[in-house]
């Protein structure tokens, strides 16, 4: 088990591809590994690389504090070497290898929950996606301005996460490169915005059929009115659409100031942590609990 090296490449790539795009191909000149990541692969003496996993550098906030975080994505071992032990050894090598990088907390949106508590990982924290019927959107007034933004107006936008991260643990402090990422990568997303500094923003894959229901990728705020305006946003976004789905934390306005039949709230897959320094799986999970304290704070909006 150990860091990806240089002759590595089309190995990773080779379990990207079997593991997580059915097959599909790995571009010669792909960028597999974006400036806050790093792979790591575990290799058989008869097989070579097996299976690997990707960590990106991030952070957790913690009553308002950042925490040194590593996103855990494409956890995966090649599906001719499953069931004899390569994930166990991946996910114990992994961490070993984040205790060396000094880490702090690992963050991962799991497949199977019950598989990652054997490794000392715990589920926490509470993010609600609401579906309402597009014509039962409340009309919200607010006295606020609604414009769209360009992504290259990120560090617009920042300032309303930064407050969003004292208001609620798990959130990323997020480098130019991951508002890239978050607001669509290679195929932006709009952003819409209200208020000057703004006070609320939502990130939209906006969708052209009609009577669709219309995603709302991300939706922070920080003044009542400025969660109004959006909702208003969304009201005519949704024009000819059938739903709107959106994201809220716990403590959802919607559920407590405008909530109006039909309507359907789920949970959305929470994501699952571990603290980094306990070793034993099972310590691990006491302690991670205890150190994550109350799960309605966390609002786990980061999905890598
Ligand atoms: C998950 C994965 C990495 C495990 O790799 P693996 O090499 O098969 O794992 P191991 O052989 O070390 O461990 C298998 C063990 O996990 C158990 N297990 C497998 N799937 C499980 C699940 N969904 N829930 C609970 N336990 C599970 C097996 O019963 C086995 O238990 P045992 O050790 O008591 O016999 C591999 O199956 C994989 O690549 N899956 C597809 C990709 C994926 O879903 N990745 C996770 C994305 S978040």
């Amino acid at each position: 088990m150990r860091w990806l090296e240089h002759g590595d490449r089309e190995g990773f790539g080779h379990v990207r591809s079997r593991v997580y795009r059915g097959g599909g191909a790995v571009g010669i000149d792909e960028n597999l590994l974006r400036e806050d990541s790093d792979g790591l692969v575990i290799v058989h003496p008869e097989g070579g690389i097996v299976g690997a996993a990707t960590v990106l550098d991030m952070t957790y906030s913690r009553h308002g504090h950042p925490h040194r975080n590593a996103g855990i994505a494409a956890v995966g071992v090649l599906p001719e070497w499953r069931g004899r032990g390569a994930g166990t050894a991946l996910m114990n090598g992994l961490l070993d290898r984040l205790r060396e990088r000094e880490f702090e907390i690992a963050t991962l949106f799991p497949f199977r929950d019950r598989w990652y508590a054997r490794f000392g990982f715990v589920t926490h924290g509470v993010r609600y996606e609401i579906k309402a019927e597009s014509s039962r959107l409340p009309m919200a007034p607010s006295d606020l301005e609604l414009r769209e933004l360009g992504r290259g107006n990120w560090h617009e936008i920042a300032p309303v996460l930064e407050a969003w991260a004292h208001r609620y643990d798990g959130i990323n402090r997020r480098t130019p490169d991951q508002w890239w990422r978050v607001l669509g990568g290679d195929t932006p997303l709009a952003v819409y915005g209200a208020g000057d500094p703004l006070e609320a923003y939502a990130v939209v894959r906006l969708v052209g059929d009609f009577w669709v229901p219309q995603e709302i990728k991300e939706f922070l705020w920080t003044s009542e009115r400025g969660y109004r305006a959006l909702l208003g946003l969304f009201r005519g976004l949704a024009m000819n659409k059938s739903h709107v789905v959106w994201p809220e934390p716990a403590d959802s306005p919607y559920l407590s100031e405008h909530f109006d039949r039909p309507v359907e709230v789920k949970l959305i897959g929470p994501a699952m942590y571990r603290l980094v320094n306990e070793v034993d799986h099972e310590h691990a999970r006491v302690a991670t609990r205890a150190w994550l304290g109350d799960p309605a704070r966390c609002g786990n909006i980061e999905q890598f």
